[in-house]
């Protein structure tokens, strides 16, 4: 499947919408969290410088300024330059202690970077300080401390809700898609069934897990629908085929008395039965179709199937036609043989019976002068394709389905003899061979491609 129909198919839309959602809802509440254990973690360490610098001007209220530059530059000593900032100034801002030179003024709370600081060592180059100033009468005092343990704080959160992030929408895109894909997978099941059953094979049935979900409640009562269908049809064609069983006898009885009337009447009477028998010998035609197909779907042939070579069964019957059709001057192109094709297993004369239904058709639908090929060759997987096509008017798309209906014929044959029974019996003998058939368009003509599964 390409990738853009996987996004048109309802379960994995669905799927993708919730990991979708789910994402964006674990997105805000992580982006919540780290908002608020940041600012968390800046409150803690403006409460630490607060009660530093509280300290220190309590000190120097207390004892005095010189004790207050002694106990800074104790400090100053004491503490690791990439740990904190001191600096006292006196009102005209000249330094009187600290361990930096001088620092940027600014109203209270501050963020100070390391490399702006003249008279900081290097080694404070890459760190920030959360800092604040204090003016007093006696002087402007500085403290800041190194935001580093918030920071690698605030990095190690982040790492870890991003991991978060991605295995919660990793997760739950993996299990959205796996959701998804059984969910799509039972319902590719269904859709298969109706093709099938689309196509004329009315015993397929869909497959029921079991679990009773809404999917399986579905299955049942298509299955039911499906049961009440085929055994519909099967009673319309049982009917059919009763009524032609029944009338076979009296229909007989019928021509052999039209026939001994044509012995005993004169010329004129004769012409006229003669015509009358040809339409009785049409309806017994038509009767012994309908059985025939009866027959086949019956399925009794199978036990009579064999290894079958489809090149050499298909050369016989063009040889068989090549004679007739040259009597209408149609022309069947030689079969190229490959004469290394895998057997199939079938019934010979079924088979025969298939191919002379379509070549026939082929002489009978097109006019004279129109070239008919025939061929076999491997198909796709385990497949042999068998190819009737021709170059006449072909069937046009909207009854391709049709024709293989019973009696079916199109409006411009009916001036044609026949009675709409041929493609009828070739879908039930391919039906039997659990083959395939399509009809395309040969542009112009028709194409019949069959497909029958080579045996094991
Ligand atoms: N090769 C073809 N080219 C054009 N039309 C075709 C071709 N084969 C079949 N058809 C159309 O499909 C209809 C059904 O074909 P089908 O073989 O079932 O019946 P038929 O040929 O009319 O009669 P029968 O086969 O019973 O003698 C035909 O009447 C014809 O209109
Ligand atoms: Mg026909």
């Amino acid at each position: 499947m390409r990738p853009a129909s996987i996004f048109r198919l309802s379960a994995v839309r669905l799927a993708l919408t919730f990991a979708g959602l789910l994402a964006l809802v674990v997105a805000a509440v992580f982006g919540l969290l780290y908002w608020q254990l940041t600012s968390d973690l800046e409150d803690q360490l403006q409460v630490r410088v607060l009660e530093r610098i509280n300290f220190l001007i309590a000190n120097a209220e207390k004892h005095g300024l010189p004790r207050l530059i002694e106990v800074i530059e104790n400090e100053a000593k004491a503490v690791r330059l990439e740990d904190a900032i001191y600096l006292l100034t006196d009102a005209s801002g000249t330094k009187l202690a600290g361990n930096i030179d001088s620092a940027p003024e600014f109203p209270q709370w501050g963020t100070l970077a390391g490399a702006d600081l003249p008279g900081a060592a290097s080694a404070a180059a890459h760190e920030t300080y959360m800092s604040i100033w204090s003016e007093k009468p006696w002087g402007h005092l500085l403290v800041g401390m190194s935001a580093r343990d918030s920071q690698d704080a605030k990095a190690s959160l982040w790492d870890a809700m991003m991991l978060g992030l991605s295995a919660t929408v990793g997760l739950a895109f993996a299990i959205g898609g796996l959701a998804a894909w059984r969910a799509q997978r039972r319902i590719d099941a269904i859709a298969g069934t109706l093709n099938s059953i689309s196509h004329g094979k009315l015993s397929a049935r869909v497959a029921v897990t079991g679990q009773g979900d809404d999917l399986d409640r579905v299955s049942v009562n298509l299955n039911r629908t499906l049961d009440r269908l085929e055994s519909a049809i099967e009673r319309v064609n049982q009917t059919s085929s009763d009524i032609a069983h029944d009338l076979k006898k009296p229909i007989g009885r019928l021509r052999q008395r039209i026939e001994s009337l044509a012995r005993r009447a004169d010329d004129r009477l004769q012409d006229d039965l003669l015509e009358s028998l040809a339409e009785v010998d049409n309806i017994v035609g038509t009767f012994d179709a309908l059985l025939s197909i009866a027959q086949i779907e019956s399925g009794a042939q199978r036990e009579r199937f064999a290894d079958i070579d489809l090149e050499a069964l298909v050369k016989e019957v063009v040889g068989i036609y090549r004679p007739v059709a040259e009597d209408t001057n149609h022309l069947i192109a030689p079969l190229p043989m490959s004469g290394t094709l895998p057997n199939i297993r079938g019934d010979k004369d079924l088979l025969v019976q298939l191919f002379a239904n379509l070549i026939e058709n082929a002489i009978q639908h097109c006019p004279s002068g129109t070239n008919i090929f025939v061929s076999v060759r491997r198909g796709r997987g385990r497949f042999l394709e068998a190819e009737v096509t021709d170059r006449g008017s072909g069937i046009p798309a909207d009854e391709r389905e049709k024709v293989f209906n019973r009696l079916y014929r199109l409006d411009k044959s009916r001036t044609t003899p026949g009675n709409g029974l041929g493609l009828a019996i070739v879908a039930a003998i391919a039906e039997l061979h659990d083959a395939q058939v399509r009809l395309e368009d040969n542009n112009p003509g028709l194409r019949v491609i069959i497909s029958f599964p080579v045996s094991a």
